[in-house]
């Protein structure tokens, strides 16, 4: 599976969680053909605990149901060695998702090892190219648990997921200004998929013109950024369940411009540092990226003010803790 060729061999998907709330979405979503393209026939394998299994064998039957053309053939699985096998890419939902008035990292010591275990079954049997994107929080720490398990495979083969903060800062200020999310370009969300990422528009602009002489600057600091920051924890206390058709669809938008990349455009993905912008090395950290070739290129040489540098910092600080917890695991 590269970004430019369209192969009509299957390519291998596995998605965990295959029987909860986000896979109920995103399995369609890839089916149909939104992440590999149009003419990309894809086999899924649908991985769940044992509990579960029966509950992924009904989604198993609502996707043949479905009767989509691109949908080459689903397996269920609860053997994590045999659902990593020859995967072309894999998406890592299955984890426990917070409850009101918890936070995503208080969730890592009841996931963590989900990932230890699942990064080395990803180790013995994922096919060469191997893209893996972890959903499940706290997803940047649960990434870096990944790929430190899958100690064979480039780390930078392991993203998480920021491109929900990503599109609710898009879709915020698309609100606000009465524009659409496509006007803007150069937002990004630095950091940690927690309270403390950093919402960024320093560098965005709005149909070309700089978005930061059109924002009120206390709308920016006082209630966009806690406001994007915060929204996971919004949606839970509206809802009663964490999100769940959004964090799909930004996994699909995530895949999607990994495999075939941005053209240019700014987005936002928590790949492996190796030290840009100040970050530890090896930490899974948000930052503004651009897809190409197949793979993700940091934008390197911005200007970092003193604005954003403490904001940065505290995300650097919340995920070095994380990291010292998930060590622990090793
Ligand atoms: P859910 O409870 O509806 O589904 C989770 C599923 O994972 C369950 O069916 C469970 O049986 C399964 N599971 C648990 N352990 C597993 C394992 N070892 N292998 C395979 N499957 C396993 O939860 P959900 O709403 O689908 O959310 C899943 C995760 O995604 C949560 O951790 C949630 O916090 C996270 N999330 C992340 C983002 C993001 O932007 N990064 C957004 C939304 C939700
Ligand atoms: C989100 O941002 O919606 C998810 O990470 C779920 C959560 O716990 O907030």
């Amino acid at each position: 599976m590269t970004a430019s060729t369209s192969s009509h061999t299957p390519v291998r998907v596995t998605v965990t969680g295959a029987a909860g709330n986000i896979a109920y979405s995103l399995l369609w979503r890839i089916a149909a053909g939104d992440v590999f393209g149009p003419e990309q026939p894809v086999h899924l394998t649908l991985l769940e605990i044992p509990d579960a299994v029966r509950a992924a064998e009904g989604t198993a039957m609502e996707l043949a149901d479905s009767a989509l053309p691109l949908l080459h053939g689903v397996d269920v699985r609860d053997d994590q060695r045999a659902a990593f096998e020859g995967v072309n890419a894999a998406f890592l939902v299955g984890a426990k998702p917070r409850g009101k008035g918890e936070s995503r990292s208080d969730m890592l010591e009841a996931n963590g090892k989900i990932f230890l275990e699942q990064g080395a079954a990803i180790n013995a049997g994922a096919a060469e190219d191997v893209r893996v994107l972890v959903v499940g929080n706290p997803a940047n720490t649960n990434a870096y648990i990944t790929y430190k398990a899958a100690g064979d495979i480039p780390r930078d083969r392991f993203n998480a997921l920021m491109r929900l903060d990503h599109n609710r800062a898009l879709s915020m200020l698309g609100q606000k200004l009465g524009a659409s999310p496509a006007e803007f370009s150069k937002v990004a969300v630095w950091g940690n998929h927690s309270d403390t990422q950093f919402p960024d528009i320093t560098y965005a602009t709005l149909r070309g013109e700089r978005l930061a002489d059109q924002v009120d600057r206390d709308w920016y600091t006082g209630e966009f950024i806690p406001r994007v920051a915060k929204r996971g924890g919004e949606i839970i206390e509206v809802r009663g369940k964490s999100s769940a058709a959004s964090a799909a669809s930004a996994a699909v938008d995530h895949m999607r411009d990994w495999v075939h990349g941005t053209d240019g455009r700014w987005v936002t993905a928590a790949v492996p540092s190796a030290s840009e912008y100040g970050v530890d090395e090896g930490l899974v950290f948000g930052y503004p990226v651009v897809g190409r070739d197949g793979a993700w290129e940091i934008v390197e040489g911005l200007e970092i003010d003193e604005f954003q540098r403490p904001r940065i910092d505290a995300n650097i600080e919340a995920l070095r803790g994380e990291a010292e917890v998930a060590n622990r695991l090793f």
